[in-house]
C-alpha cells in the first residue's frame, strides 16, 4: 500500500476526490496525513475522512528555507512514500525539493510546459486557446518544469469562465492523479527513473 501525504493550500476538491478513491476496495494507495501552508478551508475533507493534519503557517518563519525544514519535519513524521502537491500555493525551498524528491508529485490544471505557474486556467482563456489541459508532474526547482508523468488535453468552450473551466479540468486531474499513483505502487511507473 502506497502511502501519502496531501499539501493544499484552499479548498481541497481534488484532495477529497482522492480520499474517496482511497476508500475503494482496491486502490493501492493511502493518505497517510494532509498538510497545509495557510487556514485552507479543504482540511475539513481530511477531517471528515478521519486523516490526520497538520498546519505550517509561512508568516510564522523567518525565511522561507525555516518554513521549508518545519514542513519537512511534519512531512518526515509520516515516512510517507510520496508527497503530492494538491492545490499547494507555495513554491518549496530547493533543500525540501532534493529532500522529498522524486518522489514529490504536483497536479496542475493546464497541458504542460503550456500555462505554469498559479493561474493556468486564467492564462488559458487570456492567450484564447482553444484547448487547455491537465498535468501530473514531479517537482524540480522550477515552476511547474518537471518531468511529466501524465496529461490529457482539455477543450475550451465558447463562453468558458475561469470557473466553468477550471471544473471541467479538475476531473482530469483527479483521474490522472489516481492512475499515476496507481502505476507508482504496482511499479509500472519508476519516479526515480522518470525524474
Ligand atoms: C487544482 O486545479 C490544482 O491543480 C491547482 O489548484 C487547484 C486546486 O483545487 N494547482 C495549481 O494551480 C498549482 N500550480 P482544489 O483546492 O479544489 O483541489
Amino acid at each position: 500500500m502506497l502511502s501519502v501525504v496531501v499539501l493544499i493550500s484552499g479548498g481541497g476538491s481534488n484532495l477529497r476526490a482522492l480520499l474517496q478513491r482511497c476508500e475503494e476496495a482496491g486502490f493501492p494507495a493511502r493518505v497517510v496525513a494532509v498538510g497545509a501552508d495557510r487556514d485552507a478551508p479543504g482540511i475539513v475533507h481530511a477531517d471528515e475522512f478521519g486523516v490526520p493534519t497538520f498546519l505550517v503557517p509561512f508568516p510564522y518563519y523567518d525565511s522561507r528555507e525555516e518554513w521549508g525544514q518545519a514542513l519537512l519535519r511534519e512531512i518526515r513524521k509520516w515516512a510517507p512514500d510520496v508527497v503530492v502537491l494538491s492545490g499547494f500555493m507555495r513554491l518549496l525551498p530547493d533543500a525540501v525539493v532534493d529532500a522529498l524528491g522524486p518522489r514529490l508529485i504536483n497536479t496542475h490544471p493546464a497541458y504542460l510546459p503550456e500555462f505554469p505557474g498559479a493561474h493556468a486556467v486564467r492564462d488559458a482563456l487570456a492567450a484564447g486557446a482553444t484547448e487547455t489541459g491537465a498535468s501530473v508532474i514531479l517537482v524540480d526547482h522550477g515552476v511547474d518544469t518537471g518531468p511529466v508523468l501524465a496529461r490529457e488535453r482539455v477543450p475550451v468552450l465558447p463562453g468558458d469562465t475561469e470557473g466553468t473551466l477550471h471544473d471541467r479540468i479538475k476531473p482530469v486531474e483527479r483521474r490522472l492523479l489516481a492512475q499515476v499513483l496507481r502505476d507508482v505502487a504496482d511499479g509500472t511507473l519508476d519516479l526515480e527513473g522518470a525524474a
